[in-house]
Formats: structure tokens, sequence, C-alpha cells
């Protein structure tokens, strides 16, 4: 079969990857590092399929050189890694931890030395334990205490970093941490788990302000976005799949980027002086990261939970279900392979809010799939590259790419099993061996670069 070239991308394109501290860092109890709720989360027999705990991650923590070396060689122009909370906060408010600052120091400056952009998430889902004992995002003061934190590490680093995120998937923590209990800390509230949701994005628009006073600059945030697909034609299929569709795409987006909840309802539930914080939420974006993984198809509360979906069900008491999508090819993980689905999203948000939408980011995008050889993971990511370059041509303005993931890393519930990663990490020995995918990404990176399309090497 023969594939046709892969469109060049606009001069200045940020090709890049991401990363995150739990699920790469290890050294849990390293140079005073606080506990968070995932390291006691994770460690609690049977939450984590295959057994591991995340303690290891992939001894990025002593290893980071040797990846920033990698990432280099791949010709990324940026690195999308996650600050640790406890490490920089170990009891979620009080002192700093100098040690772990200066974790975060050495890495910006290896990036830096070899032309890549740092650029750190402020909460990558590890909440310090204590904040965590405290009612974690249920209690308003976590934003605050968010605030301070990430004030502070952009003292520390400001001068060096130029792209900033506050919060990875608002919408995953309060689902699968606070909702259904999947995640960690485990709470399973379902739709009380909505103030978790209020508070994040408080803790986002108190941490932009706190970002922007210590002179950091090109601040976003990256959120979870997936086409909702309907199953089924009754009125409970449409209102089970319009409801998904607010949860998990207009809950979040639509508060911080025109300062309002998609419905009177929600902001009802919301706790807090709505208003009033309504407007911090919304303090304004330079850009907005996109994570996509795949459409989602629901409707009407399903008979028995889905166990491909993410690995966890929803469910009968939640008025939506969520089906199998069939037709299409699945990844390691089972997830349906739907490049096209990530043209739709990017123009559905363009379409929704127009000129409130600052230029994109995707944040995170890719798969798992087993092997070295990993053609199938080269076939997903081009798709979607083809994808994005079809939206772009549609004329939503997306400005980078990051791919999901740099390396292997714990993948949370599913443990070491499952291998988002370009570059495989051998968990007993920690020693990384690039896949396939890894040459191909640098090679796209570079035709990119150059201006040329990527003739693919089975074209
Ligand atoms: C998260 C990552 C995760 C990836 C694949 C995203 O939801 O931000 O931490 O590894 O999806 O599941």
């Amino acid at each position: 079969m023969t594939i046709p070239p892969l469109p060049a991308f606009p001069p200045g394109f940020l090709w890049g990857a991401s990363a995150s501290a739990f699920q790469t860092e290890g050294a849990a109890g390293t140079d005073g590092k606080g506990p968070s709720g995932w390291d006691v989360f994770a460690a609690r027999p049977g939450r984590i399929k295959d057994g591991t705990d995340g303690s290891r991650g992939t001894g990025f923590y002593d290893r980071y050189r040797e990846d920033v070396a990698l990432l280099a060689e791949l010709g990324a122009g940026a690195f999308r890694f996650s600050v640790s909370w406890p490490r920089v906060v170990p009891d979620g408010s009080g002192p700093l931890n100098p040690a772990g600052l200066d974790f975060y120091d050495r890495l910006v400056d290896e990036l830096c030395g070899h032309g890549i952009t740092p650029a750190p998430t402020l909460y990558h889902w590890d909440t310090p334990l204590a904040l965590e004992h405290g009612g974690g995002w249920l209690n308003r003061d976590t934003a605050f205490r968010f605030a301070e934190y990430a004030g502070a590490v952009a003292e520390r680093l400001a001068d060096r970093v130029p792209m900033w995120i506050t919060l990875n998937e608002p919408a995953e923590v309060t689902l699968l941490g606070y909702a259904l209990g999947e995640h960690a800390p485990g709470r399973r509230l379902l739709f009380d788990a909505l103030p978790a949701a209020h508070h994040q994005l408080l803790a986002h628009g108190l941490a932009v302000g706190a970002l922007r006073a210590a002179g950091a600059s090109r601040i976003g945030i990256a959120v979870s976005h997936t086409p909702v697909w309907t199953a089924g034609g009754s009125e409970e299929d449409r209102f089970g799949s319009a409801l998904y569709d607010t949860l998990s795409n207009w809950l979040f987006a639509d508060p911080l980027l025109t300062g309002a909840y998609p419905d009177e309802n929600f902001a009802a539930l919301m706790p807090g002086p709505v208003a009033e914080d309504l407007k911090t939420i919304a303090a304004p974006l330079d850009w907005y990261g996109v994570n996509y993984y795949n459409p989602t198809l629901v409707g009407a509360p399903a008979p028995q939970a889905l166990d491909t979906f993410a690995g966890f069900g929803i469910p009968p008491e939640l008025p939506f279900g969520i089906r199998e999508i069939d037709g299409y090819e699945r990844t390691g993980s089972g997830w349906p392979v739907v490049p096209d689905g990530l043209r739709d999203m990017l123009v559905r948000l363009e379409t929704r809010y127009g000129d409130r939408l600052p230029p994109l980011y995707i944040t995170e995008n890719g798969c798992s799939f087993e092997g070295l050889r990993d053609s199938r993971r080269i076939d997903f990511l081009d798709g979607h590259l083809r994808a994005l370059h079809a939206a772009m041509a549609q004329g939503v303005d997306v400005r980078g790419y990051f791919t999901w993931s740099l390396t292997d890393n714990f993948e949370w519930i599913e443990g070491n099993a499952q291998r988002f990663g370009l570059v495989h990490v051998d968990y007993a020995t920690m020693r990384r061996t690039p896949k396939d995918s890894y040459h191909w990404y640098r090679e796209v990176i570079r035709s990119s670069q150059a201006g040329r399309p990527y003739e693919h090497p089975r074209g």
C-alpha cells in the first residue's frame, strides 16, 4: 500500500514529547520528597493491575540526563514534564524542600543546555498526602496551597522556563479520582465529586495569577477532550450522551474560556462564591492544551460496566453508559484508533469558542503497544498528525504537538503493563532502548523543520 507523504507543518511548529513526575521519577522518598496521594493509593494491594506500585517509575530522577539526551537526539523542541508538588512542598503547605526545587533546576538547565524548551506541568495528579487527608480537591483551601506552590516554582524557574502548564486533565482527576474511585484518592462520590472540579479550576486561576506575579509567561493548561458519539436513538441515549459531553468536554473548558459553567445547574452545584471564582478561573490564557486519545460512545446507562474503557466501568446509578466502539483498530490498551476524532474535536473547539480560543497545543496524544518494532504506533501517530494537519487546514490555530510519551512509564492502574513510550524501558534494569517509532518521529521532526513533506519509509 502506498502511503502519501505526511504534509509539512508550518515553520516554528513545536515538536515535543510529554511525561509526568509520578509516572517516571521514582525516588519516592528521596531528598526530602513528601508522600503523595498516589504513593499511598498505588501501594494498596489490588489497586494496580500488575501488582506494581509506581515507586520506581522509570528512574527518571537519577536518569534524567539520559532522557534529555534522547530528546536531543530526537530533535525535540520541547519537553513537557511535571513538577511533583510533594517533592517541592512535602507537607502541601509550609516549608519548601530546597532539594526538590534543585532537582527541577538541574533538569531545566539540562534541557536548556540542549536547546530544548522546558514545559513543566505543575500538577499531574500527585497531590501532597497531607492535603489529601484534608479533603484534597474537595477542600477549597487546596486551591490556595496550589497557587502558593506554583508561585514558588516560578520564582525559581521562570527565568529559564518559557512555557507553563498549570493542571493536567482535571476532568480525569474528578471523574476517576473522586467520582468513581478508580484513581487516587479512591473516592466514590458520583455527582458529589463536582466540588473537586470547581476547586481545581479555582486552583488553576489562582495559579495563573501567582505565576504571572513571579514573572512567568506563556501559561496554559492541559485538558482532555473526546468527541462524544451517541449510542442508540432513545431519549435516554441522547440525554446520557449530552450529559457526558458536558462533563468531559465543557465543564472545564467553558469556565476557562468563557467564564461560565456550561449550564446553570452545574453552577448551582458548585461550592463557594461561584460568580466571583469564575472571574479568577477565566484569567486570560496564552494558549490552551488538548489531550486527545479517542472518541467515546455514550448512551443510556449500560446494563453492565464496560471494562475496556480506560480500565473502569461506569456504575449503573449514573445516567449515562459507555459503549464499545466497534469497527476500528484497537491499541494495546483496547482503545479505538480514530485519528479523525482529533480533527473533529479541534474543529468542535474552534466552532464553540471562536475568537475566545487561544492558540492550541496538542499536549498529549499517543498509544500503548508492545515491542520495539512498533509499526502500529507509527501508524497511529502518522494518522493523528495527518488529522491534526487537516484541522489546521480548516483554520484551527495549533502551534505544537507533544506525543505521549517519551519513554514507557507507570500507566496508573495499569501499572507497567501498558507501554506508551517511543523509548522502551526495561523495568529490571531501567535500560532505555529507542523503538522504531522514535526513529520515525525523529525523521518527521527533521523533515518538518526543513519544510519538507515526510516521505513515509513504507510510502
Ligand atoms: C494522562 C497520562 C496517561 C495517558 C494515557 C492521560 O490521561 O495525562 O498520565 O498516561 O493519558 O493513559
